[in-house]
């Protein structure tokens, strides 16, 4: 399915064990930064995009979000009974931290807390009203594997919701590469103080990110329907992706 053109030659449809596991410690390593580096990169506007994308689940829904991170949208989940997965056992021990600390406040029980995988998700079928997935699909192994447990543990009826980067054709694509590998680079040497900084790795991620229309057709493909995916604007450098798993 699909093509390399927009990527530059770069494999949409997943990344290779080795270059994942080197990602994941990259990723581990933002974690001090994580947010600051967001909020700066994005101009502000990702605490905006999560607002958007937490919009889409009503109170008392069952809500699972696949590469949870250290919770930065976990934690405002709020009226929810949530289950945060993901790989890193230190991302997931600080998402637990905050998540838990927000959701005590608030008078809600402690979340879940799932350490797996999106293409291997221990949970059983049918069980979610709402999948969400921030920045963390770009980072899948195998993107359609990651896509069919969605939606083997969407309730039927559910709905996945995925926001990650733009990319919505190779000259965005392009554009967007130039960005991760200037004004990223700039930004996150500055709040790190370090020339090494974890972000040098991750920009790969984005190189080999898939333009919308080709992660729509997957989305369908895999028997989603209410497929839509879009650029998010005013600046165009995150897309949010919507659909729905079949009532029957
Ligand atoms: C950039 S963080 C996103 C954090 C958070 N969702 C947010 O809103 O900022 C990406 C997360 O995806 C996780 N991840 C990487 N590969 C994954 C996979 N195959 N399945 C599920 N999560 C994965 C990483 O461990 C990391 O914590």
């Amino acid at each position: 399915m699909g093509s390399r053109e927009a990527t530059g030659g770069y494999d949409p449809s997943g990344i290779d064990l080795d270059a994942w596991t080197i990602l994941e410690a990259q990723l581990e390593a933002t974690i001090p930064n994580y947010d600051r580096v967001n909020k700066l990169m994005t101009f502000g506007q990702d605490k905006r995009w999560r607002r958007n994308v937490r919009n889409h689940a009503e109170p008392g829904m069952k809500v699972l979000e696949v590469g949870c991170g250290p919770g930065s949208f976990a934690e405002d989940l709020v009226g929810l009974e949530v289950t945060c997965l993901d790989p890193s056992p230190e991302m997931l021990k600080v998402a637990k931290k905050r998540v838990d600390s927000a959701r005590l406040a608030r008078g809600e029980p402690p979340a879940d807390y799932v350490e797996a995988i999106a293409e291997a998700i221990p949970l059983p079928d049918n069980t979610y009203d709402v999948v969400f997935c921030l920045f963390s699909f770009r980072d899948f192994q195998d993107k359609r594997k990651g896509l069919e447990e969605i939606y083997r543990v969407l309730k039927p009826g559910g709905r996945l919701v995925i926001c990650d980067a733009g990319k919505a054709n190779w000259l965005h694509g392009f554009a967007g590469r130039i960005w991760m590998a200037t004004v990223v680079q700039w930004i996150a040497r500055y709040v790190t103080k370090d020339k090494n900084h974890p972000w040098k790795g991750l920009a790969n991620t984005y190189s080999h990110y898939g333009t919308n229309g080709y992660y729509r057709a997957m989305i369908k493909d895999v028997g989603y329907e209410g497929v839509q995916g879009r650029l998010l604007l005013p600046f165009a450098m995150a897309s949010r992706f919507r659909a729905t798993k079949p009532k029957q």
